[in-house]
């Protein structure tokens, strides 16, 4: 009995040292301390055994369960330390490493230019008014001092749909709904597409400008100017400053050119300002009293000041694009670099 015991003990202990992971330890707990075990059948074979012998054969049988059991314990430690170390192991991620780089798509440079353009007007206080493309010749011209037979009517080659209905030539359109819809003081932008039969290198038959339309008490040429001064220096960069040149348009009067500084080369002359030190940005003036007037707007009490902005210029003069159709091309070799 005891030799049968010593040999179980020493075969479970060799077994439990071979069991290189959890499953097959459990499958050697089975086979000896199981119910249809080694051990079990000893136990069982216990009947057999003489009554004075029984105290003793059953302390061996106890000491060898023991042994075994706590082999078998150790044992299962060690492989689930060892798991658990694997475990960390294949989940180890190197803090340092570079991030996975994902493609993330960008809005286009027209509409991050637009929405700089909006948030500077934004932070001055003026809301926005976003007009139709789709236009009556009154809106676009009549309303805005250029009847029909205005020799103005000329500067813009207009897409006419039908001889009332007309896709905009400029958001100054947008100027006479807000005037009907709105009493002084007014303060509004006016972003959007425009049309005119026109194609060139700076030059596209669709393009997008902002109009902007400040009427109140007392408005002069000066608050036209000290604006425009603020809003540069936010587009072009600190110390850009502004230069008026006497202009026309129907309904400003006066109007003007409204130049920046050279930001590139800070006025001294270059490539980009053509030697001059100034740049053409935009049209504007004073709202011509017929203007005001057709929109019911006392012009004994109230002035007002206009002012319209290509934003493709602007976006092209602050990105360096030589071309327009670069812009509309869909090219993301252009549209990539352009992420503000
Ligand atoms: N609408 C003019 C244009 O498209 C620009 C402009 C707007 C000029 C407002 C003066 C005032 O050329």
């Amino acid at each position: 009995m005891k030799e049968k015991l010593q040999s179980i003990r020493e075969q479970a202990i060799a077994d439990i040292e071979n069991s290189a992971n959890l499953e097959t330890l459990n499958e050697v707990r089975m086979s000896i301390l199981g119910k249809k075990g080694e051990l079990s059948a000893v136990l069982k074979g216990m009947k057999d055994v003489a009554p004075e012998d029984r105290p003793k054969v059953g302390q061996w049988v106890n000491e060898t369960k023991e042994a075994i059991e706590s082999a078998l314990d150790e044992k299962k430690k060690m492989l689930e330390e060892e798991k658990l170390r694997l475990r960390y192991e294949s989940e180890k991620i190197d803090v340092t490493m570079p991030a996975e780089q994902r493609a993330h798509g960008n809005l286009h440079p027209i509409t991050q230019v637009r929405n700089q353009l909006t948030d500077i007007f934004g932070s001055m206080g003026f809301e926005v008014y976003e007009g139709a493309e789709i236009e009556t010749d009154y809106y676009n011209f009549t309303a805005l001092n250029t009847p029909q037979d205005h020799p103005a009517r000329d500067m813009q080659d207009t897409f006419y749909l039908s001889p009332e209905f007309l896709l905009r030539t400029q958001t100054s359109a947008g100027q006479i709904h807000v005037m009907e819809a709105k009493k002084p003081p007014i303060k509004v932008i006016s972003p959007g597409k425009v049309f005119r039969s026109d194609d060139d290198a700076t030059h596209s038959p669709m393009f997008t400008q902002m109009e902007g339309l400040v009427v109140d008490e007392g408005i002069t040429l000066c608050d036209l100017k000290g604006m425009l001064d603020e809003f540069v220096q936010e587009i072009f960069g600190k110390g850009t400053t502004t230069r008026l040149r006497p202009s026309y348009f129907p309904f400003t009067e006066p109007s003007v050119e409204v130049d920046v500084s050279c930001f590139q080369c800070g006025g001294k002359g270059c490539k980009l300002c053509k030697g001059t030190g100034w740049i053409e940005v935009l049209g504007a003036g004073m709202v011509n009293k017929k203007v005001l007037e057709g929109c019911n707007i006392d012009t004994d009490v109230y002035s007002g000041f206009a002012f319209g902005i290509g934003v493709e210029r602007i976006a092209m003069l602050k990105y360096g694009i030589n071309n327009i159709k670069l812009l509309f091309e869909s090219d993301l070799r252009v549209l990539k670099q352009i992420d503000d």
